[in-house]
């Protein structure tokens, strides 16, 4: 039952990915639940209202967690369960909500469950949890359909018998080592019902769900050949314009692999699972789905909470292109009764300190490094990042934040090729970058070994030697500084509870402006270069220094109503 007012409907998350964010055990370069739990205060000062943690569970991390071992434990690199609970208690004393992560739609390919699989005979039940299939050709020895892997690759890998002999193949949508599960399995559906409950018992306040559009797979798992354009994170839509524009359509084009009707029983049924707990508990879909009134679908009033709006992250910092996606999405989940979910950074895309001054094109996934085509100029893309976080937390829903971001971090270019670990970079033969250069350890301390991310000075991958002016503490009270400017807008979207407004576009200004009044605040963001007049008022936040009368290029304004 919604009430209308749930924490989750205008709440601002952080999202710590926690290999990234400090290392309190200080042993490998790598972050943990200790160096979370001690940081805990730096987030609360910055204002945020809840935190998501990317998986900490027992994990051989060939897809940095998101092959999952253990669903229900912590993998020794990040501590272990009594670190969970410290962590967790110490969250909500600090009142801080908190949201873990889910991946339903694989496991690693040592748990338990595929290893009894792979011991199991063809047919067998065990075999059963996962999608195991004959393969095509004389001998079995082509794959059973074509799907690609995400991550580059066919998406199927062939296993040998004990005798030697080749046998069936298995589904991976990501890397080998990421077998899929089989949704249709009641057993799979009861296994994850106890893992929901597992941290519910815990306390937790929420789930964020991994490719929440990928659970259920087309009957008969038939042949897919994807639009010739490019790809995003597990979800093979790009080109945000038309497919903004296809809004009223429904996707003709929907792969066998994503976003099926039947997918949607399983978010009923864990919604039930959410409801047997008190408190205002939230599922968050990660759900790669255009248009938005398809991916309104996955919040329906009997679903999730929440779903990440991947469009309006997709959107170039382009007046026309940011009014149309956001009135398309508060249409979008406001037919359902649902927040939007705002979000520009996570750990899957180029950062949007460098993205938005990308000049060439760069599908989500693919990442950024030397030999990349039209690297954004630094300068710029921060310029750019500050308006558009500025412009976003002025907008009613729930927003989230990546760790770093609200330092002004840049995607790292340069990382060298013996570092990358993502799967992307081996699948693809370099070919694509992956995401390797939004993950790089955060800086927290200007003049410490590795800027205080840990006490070895060790960082699993390497931090440029210039990071030293992002760090947090040469930021902190730093009139005009990236953290301030978040800190600013953080208490005035609280105090003027934006979250819970509305938009209301104000006419009279050219294309390139996107000028709207939530409740007591007017925000005027100019996309151009072009300085254009400012408005009279009371300037209560900007995202550049402004001059006399003037709103310059790249630049928000909030003033009050
Ligand atoms: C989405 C996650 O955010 C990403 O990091 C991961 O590689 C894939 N899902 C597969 O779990």
């Amino acid at each position: 039952m919604t009430n209308g007012n749930e924490w989750w409907r205008s709440a601002v998350i952080y999202q710590i990915y926690p290999r990234s964010f400090s290392d309190g055990i200080g042993d490998d370069g790598l972050g943990d639940l200790v160096g979370i739990t001690e940081r805990l205060p730096a987030l609360v000062e910055l204002g945020v209202d809840a935190i998501w943690l990317s998986p900490f569970y027992t994990s051989p991390q060939k897809d940095a967690g998101y092959d999952v071992a253990d669903y229900c434990d912590v993998d020794p690199v990040f501590g272990t369960l009594a670190d969970f609970v410290t962590l967790e208690k110490r969250a909500h004393e600090l009142g801080l909500k908190l949201i873990v992560d889910l991946v339903p739609n694989h496991t690693s390919d040592q748990h338990r469950w595929f290893v009894e699989a792979m011991a199991a005979d063809e047919g067998s039940p065990e075999r059963g949890r996962y999608i195991f299939r004959d393969g095509k050709g004389k001998d079995g020895e082509l794959p059973p359909n074509n799907w690609d892997s995400v991550f580059g690759g066919p998406a199927w890998t062939r296993v040998t018998r004990p005798d030697g002999t080749p046998g069936q193949w298995y589904l991976h949508l990501f890397d080998t080592s990421q077998p899929d599960l089989d949704w249709d399995s009641p057993w799979v559906r009861e296994q994850f019902r106890d893992i929901l409950r597992f941290w519910l018992d815990r306390g937790v306040d929420g789930f964020r769900v991994d490719v929440a559009h990928g659970l259920v797979k087309a009957d008969g798992l038939p042949d897919y050949t994807p639009p010739a354009s490019g790809g995003s994170m597990g979800g093979g839509t790009v080109g945000l314009e038309p497919e903004i524009e296809a809004h009223a359509a429904d996707d003709p084009a929907t792969p066998p692999y994503w976003a099926q009707e039947r997918v949607h029983e399983i978010y009923r049924d864990w919604h039930n699972v959410l409801e047997e707990y008190d408190g205002e508990r939230v599922l968050c879909a990660e759900a790669w789905v255009e248009p938005l009134s398809k991916l309104a679908l996955w919040v329906r009033p009997d679903e999730m909470q929440q779903a990440f709006n991947f469009s309006y992250l997709e959107t170039p910092w382009e007046g026309p292109a940011i009014r149309k996606v956001i009135d398309v999405s508060l249409e979008a989940f406001t037919s359902v009764g649902a927040p939007s979910t705002w979000v520009l950074s996570n750990h899957d895309v180029v950062r949007h300190a460098s993205r938005l001054a990308l000049t060439a094109e760069n599908p989500q996934g693919h990442g950024i490094g030397p030999k990349s085509p039209g690297k954004p100029v630094r300068e710029l893309g921060l310029r750019r990042a500050r308006a558009a976080t500025a412009l976003m937390l002025a907008l009613p829903g729930s927003a989230y934040l990546y760790q770093g971001e609200e330092l002004g971090l840049p995607e790292v270019i340069d990382l060298p090729d013996e570092a990358r670990q993502d799967p992307t970079w081996f699948r693809t033969h370099g070919e694509r970058y992956g995401r390797d250069g939004c993950r790089v350890p955060i800086p927290w301390e200007a003049d410490k070994p590795s800027y205080g991310f840990g006490p070895t000075g060790r960082s699993w991958l390497p931090q440029p030697a210039d990071w030293a002016p992002y760090a947090r503490d040469a930021q902190r009270g730093v009139a005009g500084s990236t953290l301030e400017l978040y800190r600013l807008a953080l208490a005035l979207r609280a105090e003027q509870d934006l979250g819970m407004g509305g938009v209301e576009w104000l006419p009279g200004h050219g294309d390139d402006i996107v000028a709207f009044r939530n409740g007591g605040v007017i925000v005027i963001a100019n996309t151009g270069e072009a300085a254009v007049e400012l408005p009279a008022g009371e300037i209560l936040l900007s995202s550049e220094r402004l001059g006399d009368g003037i709103l310059p290029g790249d630049t928000t304004v909030w003033l009050r109503a």
